[in-house]
Order: C-alpha cells, then sequence, then structure tokens
C-alpha cells in the first residue's frame, strides 16, 4: 500500500510548525464525531495530536474517515494549525495545535482490543499478559521499557567508562548446583546428555579473569527454575560484573560511582556517598532482615540482658538457650483494640514467632498480660531501653535467634504499613550489607550450605574456623539493598585452589564431585588466578524500583505469570513426538 511516510511523530509538532504541511502516521486512540467534524487522536510511542477531518475542508477524507475506530493504523496528510481559543488541551505537548486532514490514508483496520490502551486500566493481569502486545501499547508500559532502555544504557556507558570489557557468555553450559534448580537443555548430539541454562554467568566470570581481562561486565539473561514472586522470574536481566586485583572497597567504589549518575540521570537525586554499611548481624537485630527498608525507622531493640534475672518462664527458657528478646516501640498505639493486638499476635505467630507480647504504655505502668511477671525493675528498664512515653505501645518477641528477629522484622514491615509510614516521595534509601555468615545450616538435610555461592571467599581471620566453626565464619560477601529489595549481591571469591578444596570439604562436597562439577575452575586456578571478586545487579528489580513499580513483570516486555507460563504464546507447551525422539527422550 501507497502511504507518506510521516515528516514528524505525534509528539513533535508545536506553535513553530503552525501552517506547514506535515505527514502523521499512528494509531487511532480516540474518535469523536461532533456535529459533521470528525476529532482523532492519533498516537504512537512519542504522543498525541489531535487531527480533524472537516466535510467542508476535504470531502472524500472525511468520509473516509468515518470508518474509522480505535486502534486502526492511519497515515494522515495535512496543514498544522492553531487551536481554536478555549480548545487548547494543557495535558499534552502537542496541545496548542492541531492537524485539519486533507488526505488519509487507512494503513490497517482492528478489531476492538480486550482492553482499553490507556494507563491505569483495571484489568487482570492474566488477559494483559495474553495481549502482552497490546498491553505494550499502553504509555504506562511504554514508559517503563523506556526507563529499562535508559539504565541499560547508563550501565553500559558508566562500565565502559570505567574500563570495563562487555564479554558474552554461553547460555548453554555445564550444570552445577548453584542454589536454585537448573534448566535443562537436552543434547540431540550427545544422547542422554544435557546443558543447563546459567543461573548466573559467576562460572564464567572468573574464568574471564583467569584470561586476564581485568574488568568484565554483561548485561545478561540468567535462568532460575523456582518459586516465583513478584520479584522473581524464571529468566531474569543481570548486570554482572567482576574486577581483578581488588578488594570489597573497590567494588563498593565502582558501585557507588554507577548508583550516583544512574539516580542523577533517573531520578534527578543526588546520592549522598558512602552508602551506608551495616553488617548482617546488625542489620537482623536492628530491623530482622539482611534487606532492611531504611525508608522509615521504627528500629528494633536487643532487650535480652533486661531479663537475665526475669522469673518469668518464656523469658527464662529463651535466655537459657540462647535466644534473644527482641523489641519494638509503636508511638502512640496504645489505643490499639484487644481484636487489633490478637490479630498482630497471629500475623507474629504466622512469621514464625513463638508469640507476640505486648504492652500498653501508662503514666505509671505496663498495662499487659505478663506484667504481674515482671519485676518492677525491670519494668522500669523495658520503658528506659525503648525511650517509651505514655500512649505508646510495646511490642516484644523472644525465642530462637534468627526466628524471632525475622518475626518481628516482618512486624515491623507490617506497623510500617498500618501507620503509613513510608511516603511516596521518600528519597531512595540504599544501604550495603556486609560481613554475612559463609555458611547457612540446612536442619533438615543436616548440612552447611555456601549462603551465597561456593566461590565465596571467607574473610581472610576466619579461615582457620573453616574446620572447627564453620558457622561462624563470615563471608567476604555483600549486598546492596534499595528500600527493603535487595537490587544486587556480590563477593570477594576464593581465587586459590587449596582454599576452594577446603571449601567443598565444608560443604560435603567430596573430591571427585567437585572434580566432575568444578573441575574446569579448580583447573583454571592453578594456572595463575588473580584476586578477584564481583557483583551483580537484579536489573529488572532495579528497574520496577526506580519505575515506583511493585511487581518486576511491570518493567518486563513478555514475562511468565507466576506460575511460571507465558499465556501469549502459550508455553511450556507440548512437543512433536518426532522432536522428542530426535532429543532421546520418553515421557513417563
Ligand atoms: P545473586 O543470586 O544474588 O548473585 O543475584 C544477583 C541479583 O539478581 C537478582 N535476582 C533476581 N531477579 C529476578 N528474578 C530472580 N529469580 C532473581 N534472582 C536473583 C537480585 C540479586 O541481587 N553470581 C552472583 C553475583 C556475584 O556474586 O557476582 C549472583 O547471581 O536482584
Amino acid at each position: 500500500m501507497l502511504f507518506k511516510r510521516r515528516t514528524h511523530t505525534c509528539g513533535d509538532l508545536r506553535e513553530v510548525n503552525i501552517g506547514e504541511s506535515v505527514v502523521l502516521n499512528g494509531w487511532v486512540d480516540t474518535r469523536r464525531d461532533l456535529g459533521g467534524v470528525i476529532f482523532i487522536d492519533l498516537r504512537d510511542r512519542y504522543g498525541i495530536t489531535q487531527v480533524l477531518f472537516e466535510p467542508t475542508f476535504n470531502k472524500d477524507s472525511h468520509e473516509l474517515a468515518k470508518q474509522l475506530r480505535t486502534e486502526f493504523v492511519i497515515s494522515v496528510e495535512g496543514k498544522v494549525r492553531k487551536r481554536p481559543e478555549g480548545t487548547e488541551n494543557s495535558e499534552i505537548s502537542t496541545g496548542n495545535i492541531d492537524v485539519m486532514v486533507e488526505k488519509l490514508v487507512i494503513l490497517n483496520e482492528a478489531v476492538t482490543p480486550p482492553f482499553p490502551i490507556k494507563n491505569n486500566i483495571d484489568v487482570n493481569e492474566d488477559l494483559r499478559l495474553k495481549f502482552r502486545y497490546l498491553d505494550l501499547r499502553r504509555k504506562e508500559m511504554q514508559s517503563n521499557l523506556i526507563m529499562r532502555h535508559k539504565i541499560a544504557q547508563t550501565a553500559r556507558r558508566y562500565f565502559d567508562s570505567q574500563s570495563f570489557i562487555e564479554i558474552e557468555t554461553p547460555v548453554l553450559m555445564k550444570s552445577t548446583p548453584e542454589g536454585a534448580r537448573d534448566f535443562l537443555v537436552p543434547s540431540r548430539l550427545h544422547k542422554g546428555k544435557f546443558y543447563a541454562l546459567p543461573q548466573s554467568p559467576q562460572q564464567y566470570k572468573q574464568l574471564l579473569m583467569v584470561s586476564g581481562f581485568d574488568r568484565y561486565f554483561q548485561i545478561v539473561k540468567c535462568f532460575r527454575d523456582e518459586d516465583l514472586r513478584a520479584d522473581r522470574q524464571p529468566e531474569f536481566t543481570q548486570i554482572d560484573l567482576e574486577m581483578s586485583f581488588i578488594d570489597q572497597e573497590d567494588v563498593f567504589g565502582i558501585m557507588e560511582g554507577f548508583m550516583k549518575i544512574l539516580l542523577k540521570e533517573i531520578k534527578d537525586y543526588d546520592l549522598q556517598t558512602p552508602i551506608l554499611r551495616l553488617s548482617f548481624n546488625d542489620a537482623m537485630e536492628k530491623y530482622g532482615i539482611d534487606k532492611p527498608d531504611l525508608r522509615f525507622g521504627l528500629e528494633m531493640i536487643t532487650m535480652t540482658d533486661i531479663f537475665s534475672k526475669s522469673e518469668f518462664r518464656v523469658f527464662k527458657d529463651t535466655i537459657e538457650s540462647n535466644g534473644i528478646i527482641t523489641g519494638l516501640l509503636a508511638e502512640k498505639c496504645g489505643d490499639y483494640t484487644r481484636n487489633q493486638l490478637d490479630a498482630l499476635t497471629e500475623f507474629a505467630k504466622k512469621q514464625g514467632a513463638g508469640g507476640l507480647i505486648w504492652m500498653r504504655v501508662k503514666e505509671n505502668e505496663l498495662e499487659a498480660p505478663i506484667a504481674k511477671f515482671l519485676s518492677d525493675e525491670e519494668k522500669k528498664n523495658i520503658v528506659a531501653r525503648l525511650n517509651a512515653k505514655p500512649g505508646d505501645l510495646i511490642f516484644m518477641i523472644s525465642g530462637p535467634r534468627l526466628k524471632a528477629l525475622s518475626a518481628m522484622g516482618q512486624l515491623r514491615l507490617e506497623m510500617a504499613e498500618r501507620l503509613n509510614l513510608i511516603s511516596p516521595d521518600a528519597p531512595p534509601a540504599l544501604l550495603w550489607v556486609t560481613d554475612f555468615p559463609l555458611f547457612e545450616w540446612d536442619e533438615e538435610t543436616k548440612r552447611f550450605y555456601a549462603m551465597h555461592h561456593p566461590f565465596t571467599s571467607p574473610r581472610v581471620e576466619d579461615i582457620e574456623l573453616m574446620e572447627t566453626n564453620p558457622g561462624a565464619v563470615k563471608a567476604r560477601a555483600y549486598d546492596l539493598v534499595l528500600n527493603g529489595n535487595e537490587i544486587a549481591g556480590g563477593s570477594i571469591r576464593i581465587h586459590n585452589s587449596k582454599l576452594q578444596a577446603l571449601m567443598f570439604k565444608t560443604l560435603g562436597i567430596t573430591g571427585q564431585e567437585a572434580e566432575e562439577k568444578f573441575g574446569f575452575l579448580m583447573n583454571a586456578f592453578k594456572y595463575g588466578a588473580p584476586p578477584h571478586g564481583g557483583m551483580a545487579f537484579g536489573l529488572d528489580r532495579l528497574v520496577m524500583l526506580l519505575a515506583g513499580r511493585n511487581s518486576i513483570r511491570e518493567v518486563m516486555a513478555f514475562p511468565k505469570t507466576s506460575s511460571g507460563m507465558s499465556l501469549m504464546d502459550d508455553s511450556p507447551s507440548n512437543v512433536d513426538a518426532d522432536q522428542l525422539k530426535d532429543l532421546h527422550i520418553k515421557l513417563r
């Protein structure tokens, strides 16, 4: 079909263009027929321009325009004019002009879309995902993806300026246990063998350090077969980097430089560096979580020592079994009703707490179910430690350390929500969480697991504890947290095959197993591996937070549902028997 290509986009025209002949191409956003004159809002990704068809101006075009419906694709040729006084639209950048159409070409018709192409639609997400190409026509989705593009470009410019080299690593690789479950790809040429999709390019980037590319980065797809949530997808994107001849401080410096430029370019926000740091232990004690949200205070306070002589059974038991008693002050919440307190108790129990102790602070007493078990001295200390005032409400949770802290951490988030403590305009709250434990003990399998991955280096001063007290070993690992979300994680790596072997031993991975699974990396380390370390951002999470969305699906073009389905192309799906045969696969 012959049509004139656009001279301008639908977001271009201003008063300076008045009188010009122009051609616009785009989609019919809305159509109004006002007593003979037909108005069309013509849309493309740059904006909206009003074009109009008058029978006295051009009869043929006006006649044809009667056929137009929303989402038709058209080309119009006409003259830019000033809008008559009083009809300007200050909400759009082209709102002072419109285009009087001389010629209309219908490039394509469209059936009625299953939902309106506009912002803030109240539509089931599944329907949006099934018709994602239409969902992505909506302005808010377009701006999410444009912001994503800008963040990716900022990353490329920044890391390039810091001498990082972008190197692609394979998508078909060896299956190595890394934390989540691998996605497997059967090999046709090698019967019964499988590739895995990378959970991250971790081993490759370490190998690149051995090769001498001392600063690597990549914007890379990663794949993890894990349970999905609002901030987790089976395939997601990392901004991945690795550096040689460095220590933790160098990684922090590079990353802080990136965050500074990113927040300036995307949010016009001046980030003050260095970014706050909290050790894992402090984060747990103050916020009950390893990714604290610091947009509000509401700090938890450890109170165990106050009860060292307590007669109260619950506290006594906790202290005897090396547990913790943690407190939280909810200011001016002393009027919470019994119902509200019961609901919060239920909440805390769901988060793993044995129970929730509450106390209403009165003029000269504490009103609480457990008040009768406490000495005056203890009551006085509680009030002083929490700096509580009459009218406040005190919460306490007592129990095994991590369990009690993490339940209180969740209660802290719940109270912040109830008390509306997070302002939508709160500045971005960034922090480093450092000194993670190297190992995590798993009660079920009765063994240690690497908290990050098995290539994470222990703190040098802790190496000797690896064989005697693995639980006490701290890692040279760090996370970057933004508004209560882990946006990046990384570590200084083990670059010495002896220490790596010790690490595998502690993890219960036999020499033979290690050789089979990670032999290529351990061998590479025998040929002169530099000290190295790095980090990876979750790009999707970063974009989600900067775009102010609450699901990473909103910032990915074609995401999966929370059950891992792609509703648009209906995958995963059945395949032909012949395809399976080629792959030597029989379904059970
Ligand atoms: P880690 O596993 O912490 O580290 O991942 C880095 C960052 O990736 C994001 N992320 C995810 N985003 C969306 N969906 C998921 N399923 C998902 N899983 C992780 C998070 C996380 O902080 N190789 C190491 C990095 C390193 O040590 O250099 C790694 O992958 O934002």
